[in-house]
């Protein structure tokens, strides 16, 4: 790809984070197969319908948007992520109903009021420029269509991602707790509501409302939970960085983690915002 727009968002989930991503797609989706499934909901997909799944990553959600379309209808997963897309392309391997495109939703000349409806789990909050990005969405979805997309609240309500930092923190007071550029893309880039009614506006959207949802979530058992946290997030750079400290911060990690311990695996808290608008 060369689209010059989302050049470092590209380069992001095409070199290491995409791999990790596609290698522990099944735990991943696992971990946010509910939220997801809220926003499809949501999103009410209905038999013989068009729909776009923005960022869709290793493709769970547009298998799910794919069945509940049915024979009838189409559901077109985009993405940048060439290691995610491989992914997803197997999973759909020979199903009708389903295809996946290699784009940047921000700036792809999608057919223009071609869709019933948009769709995103936490795949939106990336774009450069998000404005530009949803009013080119805009412009693909048919007069009467509905976009509806999952985005993360602030890490204080997402626990399951906090949770090994301050963990971390116990052990190395001292390591930086560096909030993020609240406007920068990333996972939190959506957590301020005002900021995703602002762009939505400006994009041209209307009767936009955004409505929290909680619940506790996981990705399998302690160990697994753990594992993941050492592969996605900043925990592993902190033992990389802290060598002598490693096993102490491990250790405050999984007693941390160790509270929220169920028969069922894994659950500690996470946030999300449930966000519905029409062109
Ligand atoms: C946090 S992942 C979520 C993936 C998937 N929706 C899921 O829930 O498993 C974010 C996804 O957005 C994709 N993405 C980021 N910027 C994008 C853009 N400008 N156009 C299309 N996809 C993008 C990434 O490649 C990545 O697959």
């Amino acid at each position: 790809m060369t689209d010059a727009a989302n050049a470092a968002q590209i380069a992001y989930w095409n070199a290491a984070t995409g791999d990790t991503w596609a290698e522990l797609q099944e735990r991943l989706d696992h971990q946010l197969k509910t939220l997801g499934e809220q926003g499809i909901r949501t999103l009410a997909p209905q038999a013989g319908e068009r729909i776009l799944d923005v960022g869709c990553g290793a493709g769970q959600t547009s298998l799910q948007l794919a069945e509940a379309v049915g024979p009838t209808g189409m559901v077109t997963g985009v993405d940048i992520s060439q290691p995610l897309l491989a992914v997803a392309r197997t999973r759909a391997a020979g199903q009708a109903g389903i295809q996946f495109l290699e784009a940047d939703a921000q700036t792809f000349d999608f057919e223009p009021a071609s869709y019933d409806a948009i769709y995103s789990r936490f795949g939106v909050m990336f774009f450069a420029d998000p404005t530009a990005a949803f009013a080119n969405l805009r412009k693909a979805l048919k007069p009467e269509g509905r976009l509806t997309f999952v985005c993360w609240r602030a890490p204080a309500d997402n626990l399951f991602m906090a949770l090994p930092m301050i963990a971390a923190r116990t052990v190395l007071p001292e390591t930086a707790s560096t909030a993020p550029d609240p406007e920068a893309p990333g996972p939190f880039g959506f957590a301020n509501p005002d900021r995703v009614r602002r762009i939505l506006d400006g994009a041209g959207f209307r009767d936009v409302q955004i409505t929290p949802y909680d619940e506790a979530i996981g990705a399998g058992d302690l160990e697994q939970s753990l594992s993941t946290s050492l592969r996605v997030g900043p925990l592993g750079g902190i033992l990389r960085d802290n060598p002598d400290h490693q096993d102490q911060i491990l250790a405050a990690v999984r007693a941390a983690l160790e509270t929220y311990v169920t028969p069922e695996g894994m659950r500690v808290p996470a946030g999300v915002w449930i966000v519905t608008a029409r062109p």
